[in-house]
């Protein structure tokens, strides 16, 4: 290793492979990221990688952190006051995901960590697959699959084979209208649907660009013949689709969640499904994941399951890699990082050239 002069040191982080005369800052990466972030982590940090496909134990992280100067993350990996205590000299998580509801940002924020997420790069294909749900669940294509590949298929053509609802000019009510929900409308309004909205802030945009209209939750769920889901797991949306809303929906009715499974009390779904009190549902995501095989859910035709997948495109995980290089080199050459989420960190520890 050559030796560092002032020269060398101006933008060094970015230059380093070239200049090559200071070393690398320590990172642990939980799992094998998709390869373009990677390399780029690997260029400029020393790495060391969790090989396995699950997760790393508990134990792992916190006896990795110990010696680390960043951390990256899946939202599968708890990130609590316990990894923190344990972690030094962390200075930053990057999470690879939009939700960061594993990651405990008040422990972070207040020990000066930084926080960053992979938003936007995901909405699209976030929102494709919140429609494949609803449209396999609406239009009975999980069992029509299963009708065909297990022999059931013995009369050619019936009117009331599958029959299922439709999909266009129907209402949908979309609890969420962030950057996922906005994307949900815009594909809605291709289906000529009627499109209501909640939300807890005002979302001008898209009342405007998409004629979609505001309701309170109670008159979404009476009128909607489609709530989709699409808020942050928080205190304020734990259970929020519960036992007495789920009365409120129409007997014709679907839900879709691809947010966060907690924002939907399962064993109420479960009991409104069987009860006849909505037509079906469409789940990417559990309370417990995996979700366990004994879950009842599991058990009825007119849900339909994936294993929360929403963003499992691989145009869209190699840039969600790449967004969680891209934070980690940003904060390295001492700017705050493009996707900071614990933004009361910059009290705590304004950004400054760490190396
Ligand atoms: C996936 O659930 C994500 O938060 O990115």
């Amino acid at each position: 290793m050559r030796k560092c002069n002032k020269s060398m040191l101006i933008n060094s982080f970015a230059n380093q492979q070239l200049v090559n005369c200071m070393p690398k800052p320590k990172i642990y990466v939980t799992r094998e990221l998709p390869e373009r972030g990677l390399n780029i982590i690997k260029k400029y940090f020393d790495a060391e990688v969790w090989p396995e496909y699950a997760p790393p134990p508990k134990n792992v992280i916190i006896d990795k952190v110990k010696n680390v100067d960043a951390l990256t993350s899946l939202l599968s990996d708890k990130i609590d006051g316990e990894v923190f205590n344990a972690a030094l000299k962390l200075k930053i998580v990057s999470q690879l995901a939009v939700g960061f509801d594993n990651i405990d940002l008040a422990e972070a924020t207040k020990r000066g960590i930084y926080v960053t997420n992979t938003p936007e790069v995901l909405t699209d294909t976030t929102a494709d697959f919140a429609w494949t749900l609803l449209m396999a669940v609406a239009r009975r294509v999980v069992e029509a699959d299963k009708y065909v590949r297990s022999g059931q298929w013995k009369v050619a053509w019936h009117p009331a084979m599958l029959a299922g609802r439709d999909v266009y000019g129907a209402i949908i009510g979309i609890v969420g209208a962030g950057r996922i929900g906005y994307a949900i409308a815009k594909r809605a309004k291709g289906f000529d649907m009627k499109i209501l909205f909640y939300d807890v802030v005002p979302r001008p945009e898209i009342e405007k660009d998409l004629g979609a209209k505001k309701a309170d939750m109670d008159t979404l769920l009476k009128e909607s013949d489609f709530v989709s889901i699409h808020v942050p797991l928080m205190k304020e949306t734990h259970h929020l689709i519960n036992a007495e809303r789920l009365k409120l929906m129409k007997k014709t009715a679907y839900l879709i969640n691809n947010s966060r499974g907690p924002v939907v009390d399962e064993k109420a779904l479960y009991e409104a499904l069987k009860r006849g009190q909505i037509a079906g549902a469409g789940l990417d995501v559990f309370e417990q994941e995996p979700t366990p095989l004994d879950n009842p859910l599991l058990k009825l035709d007119n849900v339909v399951v994936a294993p929360h997948i929403s963003s499992a495109s691989l145009e869209t995980r190699s840039k969600m890699s790449e967004m969680v290089a891209e934070n980690l080199v940003a904060f390295f050459e001492g700017k705050k990082p493009p996707n900071l989420v614990n933004a009361d960190v910059l009290k705590v520890k304004p950004p400054s050239k760490l190396i």
